[in-house]
C-alpha cells in the first residue's frame, strides 16, 4: 500500500515537472483527518478579480468551490461545504482556503483560477502562480518513520543501483576491449 502511495507521489512529481513547469508547485503531506490550508494569490491588477475557483486536475477534474467577491463560497459537493472554510476575498488578491478532515481520496492536484472581469470580452480566468499537489495518506498506513527520508532513501537506492549496473557494464566493457 504504502509502496503504491509513494510510486503514485513519484509519478506525479515527474508529470508535474514535465508537463505543468510553468507554475510553482507546492507540495503537501497529510494525514487522513488532518487539513490543509491552499493559499491564493494573484498580482495586484485593475479591474481586480470578481471571483476565484479552486479546481482540482490530474486524478479528479472538477471545481471544488467558487467565491464571487463579497459573497459567501459555494462548492460543488455538498459534503464539502462543512469541512472548508475561506478567508479573504478574490477582491483583495488573496485568500487561505482551508480544507479540514482530509480524506485519501483529496490526494489530487489544485489550482486556484481568478476570474477578470474585461468589459472588451469574455471574463478571462487567470490561474494563480502557485500549484498544490496535496497527497493524503490513509491512517495508520504511513509507518511512523519520516516518509520524505524513505522516500529519499528509495530514490537513493535506486540510484546506486543504477550505479552499480554502470560501473558493471562498463567494466565488462572495458575486458572486452582488453581481451581483444
Ligand atoms: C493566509 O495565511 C497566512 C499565513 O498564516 C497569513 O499571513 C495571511 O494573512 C492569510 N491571508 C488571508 C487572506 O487570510
Ligand atoms: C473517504 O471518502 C470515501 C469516498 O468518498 C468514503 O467512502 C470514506 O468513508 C471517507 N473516509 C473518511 C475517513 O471520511
Ligand atoms: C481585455 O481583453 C482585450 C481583448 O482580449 C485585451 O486586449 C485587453 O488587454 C483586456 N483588458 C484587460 C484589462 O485585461
Amino acid at each position: 500500500m504504502i509502496w503504491i502511495q509513494y510510486l503514485a507521489f513519484l509519478w506525479a512529481v515527474v508529470i508535474t515537472q514535465i508537463g505543468f513547469a510553468h507554475s510553482e508547485i507546492h507540495f503537501l503531506k497529510r494525514h487522513e483527518g488532518e487539513s490543509v490550508v491552499l493559499p491564493c494569490e494573484i498580482e495586484h491588477r485593475d479591474p481586480s478579480p470578481l471571483g476565484v475557483y479552486l479546481k482540482r486536475t490530474w486524478l479528479n477534474h472538477k471545481e471544488v468551490l467558487f467565491k464571487y467577491t463579497k459573497e459567501d463560497f459555494t462548492v460543488d459537493n455538498s459534503a464539502d461545504k462543512s469541512r472548508i472554510s475561506v478567508s479573504g476575498d478574490p477582491s483583495l488578491y488573496s485568500l487561505n482556503i482551508t480544507i479540514s478532515q482530509l480524506n485519501a481520496s483529496d490526494t489530487d492536484r489544485y489550482y486556484c483560477e481568478f476570474v477578470v472581469e474585461n468589459l472588451s470580452s469574455a471574463d478571462e480566468k487567470i490561474p494563480s502562480k502557485t500549484e498544490f499537489f496535496l497527497l493524503v495518506g490513509a491512517g495508520g498506513h504511513w509507518c511512523g518513520c519520516s516518509s520524505y527520508s524513505s522516500l529519499l532513501y528509495v530514490l537513493s537506492s535506486a540510484v546506486g543501483v543504477l550505479l552499480l549496473l554502470l560501473l558493471l557494464t562498463g567494466c565488462v566493457l572495458c575486458k572486452v576491449s582488453v581481451f581483444f
